[in-house]
């Protein structure tokens, strides 16, 4: 049977673990915290989704859990390694010594799956693990973290599987399928992609707009479609990623601003990642998203004005907390 390891118990972590080890994949999830994942070893990590009828339903999931402290200091051997790791950390997380890590837990045949926001993650994971070995999800799945050990699958959406290295590897293509049919067999919809950059940008594209305006403006995602004066600013977001991802060779979906407002309206009541972040003073993806951006820009010596602006206003706020 397929090992499993999860690594990040925020809310798409827990989802992901609770929903495979229900259905009886062997799972592991890897906390950050050693309370937490004390927690989750004791209680159990528990998943409410909605029956067929649309009633709340709660399940108990017991997957093996693993503090992170545990792993990186010589855990790792001793647990073996897994055939998967599914990495659902904030992007802000990927750094070369979680890379470095992740590759000590890989064996050669093990694929690394990444289902952070934004661009630029890849590029440190690539420097640690063999880029035939990383795959990309990209997903619309909507989960809620309750508490430490209570996670609740708000929406359902659907997930892109491919290959960082497009059009890559016979194996790749063969873990990918698995991969299909475990997430599916666990109520996933997921399809794999040759062309997993464009749905990366295709996000990219819709976090680039919803996320700053929302965490400047403080509103929820619907608001944005409300006030007259926002509208501008989201178009010339748009359009300034837009050109951009024409100038890289970078496909995206011909009805993209008509997904981007339907996304307003269809989480017209939710809190933009970006906005929770702000509100509980984390740091935020800013750097992955729009500085992402900004960064395939100056490498081309392309201007973006408007999202420079909101790159800004965001770090401004971050800024103020070290001062308030
Ligand atoms: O980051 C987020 O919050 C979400 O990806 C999205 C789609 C912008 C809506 O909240």
């Amino acid at each position: 049977m397929m090992r499993v390891r999860v690594v990040g118990a925020g809310a798409l972590g827990m989802l992901l673990a609770a929903s495979l080890s229900v259905r009886g994949t062997n799972v592991e999830l890897v906390a950050r915290s050693g309370e937490q994942a004390a927690r989750l070893e004791s209680e159990g990590l528990l998943l409410t989704d909605r029956d067929d009828a649309g009633e709340p339903l709660s399940v108990t999931a017991r997957p093996r859990i693993f503090a992170a402290d545990e792993l990186a200091s010589g855990g790792a051997a001793k647990h073996g390694p897994p055939d998967v790791v599914l990495l659902t950390v904030k992007q802000t997380a990927v750094t070369d010594d979680l890379a470095r890590e992740l590759a000590d837990q890989l064996k050669p045949d093990s694929r690394l799956v990444c289902f952070q926001n934004g661009i630029g993650h890849t590029d440190v994971l690539s420097r640690h693990i063999s880029a035939g070995q990383i795959l990309i999800a990209v997903t619309t799945e909507g989960a809620l973290r309750h508490s430490q050990r209570h996670v609740e699958h708000t929406g359902r959406g659907s997930t892109w599987l491919g290959s960082l290295e497009e059009g890559e590897a016979t194996g790749s293509a063969a873990m990918q399928k698995k991969l299909q049919n475990l997430f599916q067999d666990a109520g996933f919809a997921v399809s794999l992609s040759n062309q997993i950059n464009s749905k990366v940008w295709n996000k990219l594209m819709i976090n680039a707009v919803i996320n700053p305006l929302t965490a400047i403006l403080q509103i929820p995602n619907g608001m944005l479609l409300k006030l007259p004066a926002a509208m501008p600013l989201m178009r010339g977001l748009y359009e300034e990623g837009a050109g951009l991802a024409k100038q890289l060779g970078i496909g995206l979906a011909d009805d993209l601003w008509d997904q981007l407002l339907d996304v307003c309206r269809l989480t017209a009541a939710n809190s933009s990642s970006m906005l929770q972040d702000i509100r509980a003073r984390r740091r935020t993806e800013l750097d992955a998203i729009t500085g992402g951006l900004l960064a395939q820009a100056r490498r081309i010596g392309m201007e973006l004005p408007t999202h420079a602006a909101v790159y800004q206003l965001v770090r401004a706020i971050e800024q103020q907390w070290a001062i308030l």
